[in-house]
């Protein structure tokens, strides 16, 4: 078994300073090493090169930011994923903003078909540019692998290859009007904080996959937003909203995906070093998100 780290210091997706460096310092926290130390064949030759677009050569279209930019990384990525998938190795995207995650939710859905998504986040990412308040793509990305809102030239080459049946939402708690409409008019299944409040984690995670996954036979992506812990658990995140799942609820999250045996790709997104209040802060926020993916993973409490 292989993982390939595709580490994607990228923050085009968003506009603070700083998220682009999450890969590098997840990397030399020893991300790859303890990989390696659960028994994986860890593939890492340094992190994804992306051509750069000058701010100026890439005015908004509509109220999105960043636009060609953003296209032309996510299309670069899901390249580089679904050449891992294709190639049986399991890719593990190291954000970056979760812009990111239209590429490697295309590149999994290119070579899995059939794939679900489990979206772990405070926000649901599925603005389309028509309902986006910030215009940072990083609040869009599922609505562009669902198909929804209207054609944007720059970005054809997505596929909206996601049905709404096969995404799944867990950690919600601040979402767009917009968005919520959205959910609702797709009939798309989020456990917010408060259904892990009323139901606990582990019924939560129960009622996800049989939601997305009922037989327990499809390959899963796993797409988790650091921002979906407290910040008191990740402080060093971008967008970050009290009232977060806890260190254990995130990990429980990640172990039980692992447990069912049909994980095939994993993101952890939107760790930012330059934020939160000191070194302490940004060293939690790293050694949390190197843990989530250990726990995806297979490592185990026992
Ligand atoms: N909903 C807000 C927006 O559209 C916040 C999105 C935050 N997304 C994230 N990946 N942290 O801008
Ligand atoms: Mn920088
Ligand atoms: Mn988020
Ligand atoms: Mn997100």
């Amino acid at each position: 078994k292989t993982v390939a780290i595709v580490g994607c210091p990228f923050r085009g997706g968003q506009s603070r300073e700083g998220v682009d460096h999450g890969p590098i310092r997840l990397v030399q926290a020893g991300l790859p090493e303890q990989l390696a130390e659960l028994g994986w064949t860890v593939n890492y030759d340094g992190h994804h090169q992306f051509e750069e677009i000058d701010e100026k050569n890439d005015p908004p279209i509509g109220k999105m930011k960043n636009p060609r930019l953003v296209s032309r990384v996510c299309e670069a990525v899901a390249k580089v994923v679904g050449d891992h998938a294709k190639h049986g190795q399991l890719p593990l995207t190291l954000g970056g903003d979760h812009s990111l995650a239209m590429g490697t939710i295309s590149g999994t859905l290119s070579h899995y078909p059939d794939a679900c998504v489990i979206w772990v986040d405070a926000h649901a990412d599925i603005n389309t540019p028509e309902t986006t308040g910030s215009g940072n793509i990083h609040g869009m990305p599922v609505s562009f692998l669902l198909g929804l809102g209207p054609k944007v030239s720059e970005f054809a080459w997505v596929r909206p290859l996601l049905q709404p049946h096969r995404l799944v939402y867990i950690g919600l708690r601040d979402v767009d009007a917009g968005e919520k409409r959205i959910l609702k008019e797709n009939g798309i299944k989020a456990f917010s904080m408060h259904e892990v409040d009323k139901w606990g984690i582990g019924r939560v995670v129960e009622m996800a996959l049989d939601h997305v996954n009922p037989k327990r036979d499809l390959p899963v992506h796993l797409s988790f937003d650091v921002d979906a812990l407290d910040p008191s658990v990740a402080p060093s995140t971008g967008t970050p909203v009290r009232g977060g799942l806890t260190f254990r609820e995130g990990h429980y999250i990640c172990e039980a995906v692992y447990e069912t045996g049909c994980l095939v790709a994993l993101d952890i997104m939107e760790v930012n070093p330059s934020l939160g209040t000191g070194e302490d802060a940004v060293k939690q926020t790293v050694a949390v998100g190197c843990s989530l993916a250990r726990s995806a993973l297979g490592e185990t409490l026992l």
